[in-house]
């Protein structure tokens, strides 16, 4: 009988090796963890239960039936987060390089299956070749059947991809259909075709991380949502992201303990806004103030910074915050800055988090660049996604809101249940400059005419009250009491209930 036990531990000792020792030296000289040593990292201390640690790859072409190591590349299962459930999975590049044969897929997608049976995200490390070359297409069926997965549980269950080492070829599509990618700053890429292939095909000469590091996706494709150091900062930032996220479509975000004060007042915010109205500030400051201990998890800070997304805290309760940024092109809205925010709001919406939009926004972007690039389309999607969401919506107007750009972002029309400004905003359809030019044209060699032409519409249109009379503002709140007014207006939507018309899906302008 012992030996029989011995025999399990041995069994388990040989699993844990993956590819080896040799291959576990060269991981570590790459400063990359082992896809154990990540889930030891992620979870919590002991939490961790593996599925199918005894699976094995069944190809017999190219002598692989003399090469069967356990686990087959990838080490599945779940765990706690902070004592929430999570499956796992973490591809071991020691073994075929990580690469996905039809048994690898099938663990991923049996703990993919776990999670959606049992409503908890699943959190993806992804380090690998891609399709086990061995296997053909049984691997890229295998590929499919992952992806599947992920189109299913998208807006059910939260996922999560990590990106720790090389993702390519058709790999990339299952990280891009889940919620969010991180990556490892230096030793992760991502890119359909490789740098040889580009330069087969384009001719033109490019390094693996310029063409898919962390930089450029996290700066120029936008593709992840950020990166970080190494190992060690990247799985523990993924750690402090799923404490904001409920564990599925059918909980709430997860209430923590909170030690501030709901009703505490920023008298610094009613100096927030510069005297001169083109002067920017930083929105990120509005943000920390109404926040629980001032704690922002940004989502995308290295691109399209006009706009801000992420997630902070009120009361304990998780709220998705969508801001314009005056810091960045004067907080305008682009293509670039509405995708991205369309994106986050329909996250959120999916997953029943409350939105609070902080709104100092000029307008659209101007120019051939912007309307070549389809501008119209991508603004649509922003709209699009504040006007299908339900859930509790809160805006506070700190300074501009002209033309269409206010009616998006998330204005009364569209559905807005509070909708506050401060006595700095100016809600119109367009700056003073540009209306008195278009207004009065004929007198624009006059520059005393013009200015008191500016004043008069400055005094009519630059102000929260025009709005505030028609009942599109519900109330013009005071900078310094932002956090109180906030919190005790997401309070009272707490059980909110609103649906939309039964559709089988809506046809967002993609
Ligand atoms: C089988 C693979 C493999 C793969 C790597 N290995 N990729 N085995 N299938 N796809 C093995 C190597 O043989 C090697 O085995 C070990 O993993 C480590 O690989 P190295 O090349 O030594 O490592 P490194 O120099 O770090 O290079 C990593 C790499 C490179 C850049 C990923 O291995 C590579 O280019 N691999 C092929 C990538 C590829 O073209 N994949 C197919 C993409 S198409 P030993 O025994 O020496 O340790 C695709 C389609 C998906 O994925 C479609 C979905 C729809």
């Amino acid at each position: 009988m012992k030996d029989i036990l011995d025999q399990l531990d041995q069994r388990r000792a040989q699993a844990r090796l993956g590819g080896g020792q040799r291959r576990i030296d060269a991981q570590h000289a790459r400063g990359k963890l082992t896809a154990r040593e990540r889930l030891d990292i992620l979870l919590d201390e002991g939490s961790f239960e593996e599925f199918d640690m005894f699976v094995r790859h069944r190809s017999t072409d190219f002598g692989m039936q003399d090469d069967r190591p356990y686990g087959d590349g990838v080490v599945t299962g779940w765990g706690t987060i902070n004592g929430r459930m999570v499956y796992v999975f973490s591809q071991d590049f020691t073994v075929f390089g990580g690469s996905l044969s039809e048994t690898h897929a099938q663990k991923i997608c049996k703990v993919m299956d776990m999670a959606m049976q049992n409503g908890a995200p699943v959190i993806g490390l992804n380090d690998s070749g891609g399709a086990r070359i061995q296997e053909g297409v049984a691997s890229l069926a295998g590929y499919a059947d992952v992806f599947q997965r992920n189109v299913m549980a998208s807006g059910v269950i939260p996922q999560i991809s990590v990106i720790m080492g090389p993702c390519a070829g058709g790999a990339v599509y299952s990280p891009a259909m889940t919620d969010f990618i991180f990556m490892v700053k230096d030793t992760s890429y991502m890119f359909v075709t490789g740098p040889d292939v580009v330069k087969t095909v384009t001719n033109e000469v490019v390094t693996a991380e310029q063409l898919g590091g962390a930089s450029t996706h996290t700066k120029k494709s936008s593709v992840a949502d950020g990166a970080f150091e190494d190992d060690v900062e990247t799985l523990t930032e993924i750690r402090r992201l799923f404490d904001f996220l409920p564990l599925s479509n059918r909980e709430k975000a997860p209430v923590r303990p909170f030690f501030d004060d709901v009703a505490r007042v920023e008298p610094s915010l009613d100096t927030l806004i510069p005297q001169n109205p083109n002067q920017p500030y930083d929105m990120k400051e509005l943000i920390a103030k109404v926040a629980d201990e001032g704690d922002f998890y940004e989502i995308q800070k290295d691109f399209a910074g006009n706009i801000l997304t992420g997630f902070i805290r009120i009361e304990g309760q998780t709220v998705g915050v969508v801001a314009n940024q005056p810091m960045v092109l004067a907080g305008v809205l682009d293509i670039d800055s509405s995708r991205k925010a369309a994106r986050f709001v329909r996250f959120c919406d999916a997953f029943e988090i409350p939105i609070l939009t902080l709104v100092d926004v000029p307008g659209f972007l101007p120019g051939t660049a912007q309307e070549y690039g389809g501008v119209i389309k991508h603004g649509a999607k922003l709209l699009f996604a504040y006007g299908e969401a339900t859930v509790p919506k809160v805006t506070v107007i700190t300074r501009k809101a002209y033309g269409g750009a206010y009616d998006v972002m998330a204005s009364k029309h569209l559905r807005g249940d509070f909708n506050y400004a401060w006595p700095t905003a100016e809600i119109a359809v367009m700056g003073a400059k540009g209306a008195v030019e278009i207004l009065y044209r004929s007198e624009l060699g006059d520059p005393d005419k013009i200015a008191a032409r500016t004043r008069d519409y400055e005094d009519r249109f630059a102000n929260p009250f025009v709005a505030a009379e028609k009942g599109f503002i519900d109330e013009v709140i005071q900078p310094h009491s932002t956090r109180k007014r906030v919190a005790r207006a997401f309070a009272s939507l707490r059980s909110k209930k609103l649906s939309n018309p039964w559709k089988k899906h809506d046809n967002i302008p993609l």
